[in-house]
C-alpha cells in the first residue's frame, strides 16, 4: 500500500461500496439468478461472460479470467493503483478518509507519484512551449513538418523541443521550486559525473511524451533532428515509468481500438505517428523494447486482435517470433503478423504508398503458424531434411492452439504445404502437446481454466494432457467445495487431502483456506485478499461466482473427496502405460517427466496406505 490509509478505513469503504453500484455506472448488467452479468470491459466478447456477485461482492469474467473485488474493479477499470482506488471509492461513498498530517512516514510513496506527474507535466508544457517559439524552434518545427506530422497530430500528441544547451529544464524546474533530486527521480535530469549538480538528459531533440492509459504524462522519448546517435532517447524506469507496460498512443486511441477490435502493433514513435496522421487510428508503439506480456495485457481490455507490424530485415523477423511467444504465454488475444516489403517502416510505406495500400498490405498478415512456416521453408529449406526441422518448429506452435477445429485446419494446410501426410504431421503435434502438458502442469500461471463447458474429450488431446486435466478439474473442485462448503475443511485437513495434491499452486491455495477458515464465515473477498498473486485471486473469485458449483450436498462433497482419493492411488498403472509408450517412441524427454511423477506418486501411495493401516 502507499499512502497510509487505515485498515479499518479500508474495511468501512469496502462494506459501503456496493460492486453491483461501481460495475452498473459502466456496464450494462441483467440480472440472472444469483448473479448479475453483462459484457466485459476488459476484453472484446459479444456474448456475456462478465459475471458479478452482489452477495459475495466479487465480479469474475469466464471469458478473460479477470476477476477480484470491487477495489480490484476500480484498480482495473480506471487504470488506478490500489491506494488510488480507494480514494476514488472513499469520495464517491463520503468515507472520510485520514488528513495528510496521518500520513504513515514509510508510506509516502503515493505523494510521490503525484509529484512525480506534475514534474511531468511541468516539464511537458516546457517542451511544448520551446517548440512554438525560442532558440531552435524553427528547425524543430521545419524537421516535424518535413516528416509530414501535421500541426493537428502534434497538438492531439503534445509534441515539443527541448532546446540544446545543458540546463534550460534544469533551470526551469528549479525556478518553479523543484528539488532536481526529484527532476532525476523522474528521469528528466542526469546527476553529472564531476562536481555536484544536474544536466537536462533531452537536449536539441524533438519530444514525444509518453501518457498512462488515462493520458498522464509518465515519460518522454527525444529524437535527434540529424543523423547523430543515439537516434532516439527514452525516460528511464522511474516510479510512473515501466517501458515493458507502456505502449505509446493508446491513451488516445483506445476507443477507436475498441470500436475496431483490432489494433496495429509497430515499434516506433515515427511509425505511430505517420500510421494514425494517414487515418488508421488503431494503432499504438511499443517503445526501445521488444513486446512483452505486459504490453499484451495492456490491450486486451480493448481488442480481440492484435497485427504486429515488422520490417522485414533480420532482427524484424526475430522480433516477430519472440513476439509470437509472448502472446502464446498470454491467451485471449488472437494475433497477426504483417511484413513490410524490404526497406520499409510503417512510416516509409504509407507515406510512399498511401493509406489505401497499406491497408492492402494489411489484409495479407499472416496467422503466427504461416508466418513461422514460411521462415522455417526460407531457413531450412524442401530438402527432408529442412522439412522435418521444419515440422518440428511448427508443431511446436501447434500443440499449444487449444482450439481444436482450427488446429485441425492448421495441420492440414501446413501437411499440403510441405506436402507431408496430414497423419505424420499429426502425431508430432501430439507428442509436442504431450510434452508441453507435462510442463505446464508445473506452472502456475498456465493451469487456470474454470467454468468452461468444452472440456470434454477430443481426440486430438493426448492421453498425458486428458489425465492431468481430470486430475486439475477435481483439485479446482475440492477447492471450490471448501470455499462454499466450510464445513468440509475439517475432513480435508484429517485426510491429508491437499498433500495428495498434483498441482502445488492449487495445493498452496487449499493450505490458505485451511489457515485462514474463520475469516471464510464472515465475508468471501477476505480470502481473495490473503492470496497474494493475481492468478490465485483469479481462480477463487471464479469458484466462488461458478453456479454450477455451488449446488454441494454433504454426499456429493464426501464423493467427490473419496473419488479423489481413488483416482490418486489407480493414476500409478496408467504411468506405467505411459511410459512404455514413450520407451517405444524413444521421448526421452517425456519419459523423463513420467518416471519423476511415477517416483513422487510411489511415495504418496506409501503414505496413504501407512494412513490408512493406522485408522483400522
Ligand atoms: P528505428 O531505428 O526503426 O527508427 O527505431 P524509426 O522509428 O524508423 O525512426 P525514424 O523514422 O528514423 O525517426 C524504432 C524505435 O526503436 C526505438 C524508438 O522507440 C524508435 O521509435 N529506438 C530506436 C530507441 O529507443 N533508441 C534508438 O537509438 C533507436
Ligand atoms: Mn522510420
Amino acid at each position: 500500500m502507499t499512502l497510509y490509509i487505515p485498515d479499518d478505513i479500508v474495511a468501512e469503504i469496502k462494506h459501503t461500496a456496493d460492486i453491483v453500484d461501481i460495475v452498473s455506472e459502466s456496464v450494462r448488467l441483467k440480472k440472472t439468478g444469483r448473479n448479475y452479468v453483462g459484457l466485459c470491459p476488459f476484453h472484446s466478447e459479444k456474448t456475456p461472460s462478465f459475471t458479478v456477485s452482489a452477495d459475495k461482492q466479487i465480479f469474475h469474467c469466464f471469458g478473460c479470467g479477470e476477476g477480484g473485488d470491487v477495489f480490484r474493479f476500480v484498480m482495473k477499470h480506471q487504470g488506478l493503483d490500489f491506494t488510488e482506488a480507494v480514494v476514488t471509492l472513499a469520495r464517491r461513498y463520503g468515507v472520510r478518509l485520514p488528513s495528510e498530517g496521518n500520513r504513515s512516514p514509510k508510506d509516502k510513496t503515493m505523494s510521490e507519484r503525484q509529484q512525480l506527474r506534475s514534474v511531468n507535466s511541468l516539464a511537458m508544457d516546457f517542451f511544448k512551449s520551446h517548440l512554438r517559439e525560442g532558440p531552435g524552434s524553427e528547425k524543430a518545427a521545419r524537421y516535424l513538418a518535413g516528416r509530414g506530422i501535421s500541426s493537428d497530430v502534434i497538438e492531439e500528441f503534445h509534441l515539443g523541443y527541448a532546446p540544446a544547451g545543458w540546463d534550460n529544464l534544469a533551470g526551469f524546474l528549479a525556478k518553479k521550486g523543484v528539488p532536481l533530486g526529484f527532476a532525476e527521480k523522474a528521469g528528466l535530469v542526469v546527476k553529472k559525473n564531476s562536481g555536484t549538480g544536474y544536466y537536462d538528459r533531452f537536449r536539441d531533440r524533438i519530444i514525444f511524451p509518453i501518457m498512462d492509459i488515462s493520458n498522464r504524462v509518465i515519460g518522454f522519448g527525444g529524437r535527434v533532428l540529424d543523423d547523430s546517435l543515439p537516434k532516439y532517447l527514452n525516460s528511464p524506469e522511474t516510479p510512473l515509468y515501466h517501458k515493458g507496460r507502456s505502449l505509446y498512443g493508446l491513451s488516445v486511441t483506445k476507443n477507436i481500438c475498441r470500436q475496431s477490435g483490432e489494433v496495429f502493433i509497430t515499434e516506433g514513435y515515427m511509425d505511430f505517428l505517420a500510421l494514425y496522421g494517414s487515418g488508421i487510428k488503431n494503432v499504438v508503439a511499443t517503445l526501445g523494447t521488444a513486446l512483452t506480456v505486459g504490453h499484451v495485457r495492456a490491450l486486451k481490455g480493448f481488442v480481440e486482435k492484435a497485427i504486429l507490424v515488422f520490417d522485414s530485415d533480420e532482427a524484424g523477423m526475430k522480433a516477430a517470433r519472440r513476439s509470437i511467444d509472448v502472446f502464446n504465454s498470454e491467451k485471449g488475444l488472437s494475433l497477426f503478423i504483417l511484413v513490410l516489403p524490404k526497406g520499409h517502416d510503417p512510416d516509409s510505406y504509407v507515406r510512399e504508398k498511401g493509406t489505401s495500400a497499406f491497408k492492402e498490405l494489411a489484409a495479407t498478415a499472416q496467422e503466427p503458424v504461416f508466418f513461422l512456416l514460411e521462415s522455417a521453408i526460407r531457413n531450412y529449406g524442401l530438402s527432408v531434411d529442412g522439412k522435418i526441422k521444419t515440422v518440428s518448429e511448427v508443431a511446436e506452435y501447434l500443440a499449444a492452439v487449444e482450439d481444436s477445429v482450427a488446429r485441425s485446419l492448421y495441420v492440414k494446410e501446413v501437411a499440403e504445404r510441405l506436402g507431408i501426410e496430414e497423419r505424420a504431421m499429426l502425431e508430432k503435434v501430439r507428442l509436442a502437446a504431450a510434452r508441453q502438458s507435462q510442463q505446464a502442469r508445473r506452472r502456475p500461471g498456465g493451469v487456470f481454466e474454470v467454468g468452461g463447458e468444452d472440456n470434454g474429450p477430443d481426440d486430438d488431446v493426448d492421453e498425458v494432457a486428458r489425465a492431468y486435466s481430470i486430475e486439475y478439474r477435481m483439485e479446482l473442485q475440492i477447492i471450490a467445495m471448501m470455499l462454499h462448503v466450510p464445513e468440509m475443511i475439517c475432513e480435508i485437513e484429517e485426510k491429508n487431502v491437499l498433500d495428495f495434491f498434483t498441482n502445488d499452486f492449487l495445493k498452496s491455495i487449499g493450505n490458505i483456506i485451511v489457515t485462514h477458515r474463520a475469516g471464510l464465515e464472515n465475508r468471501s473477498a477476505d480470502i481473495v485478499e490473503l492470496v497474494d498473486n493475481d492468478a490465485g485471486k483469479r481462480i477463487i473469485t471464479a469458484l466462488f461466482v461458478g453456479d454450477e458449483l455451488s449446488n454441494w450436498t454433504e454426499e456429493g462433497c464426501r464423493n467427490l473427496i473419496n473419488r479423489f482419493m481413488t483416482s490418486r492411488a489407480r493414476r500409478s498403472d496408467n504411468l506405467t502405460q505411459m511410459i512404455k509408450a514413450a520407451e517405444e517412441n524413444h521421448d526421452d524427454r517425456l519419459l523423463d517427466e513420467l518416471l519423476k511423477a511415477k517416483g513422487a506418486i510411489a511415495r504418496q501411495n506409501r503414505m496413504m496406505s501407512a494412513k490408512s493401516s493406522s485408522e483400522l
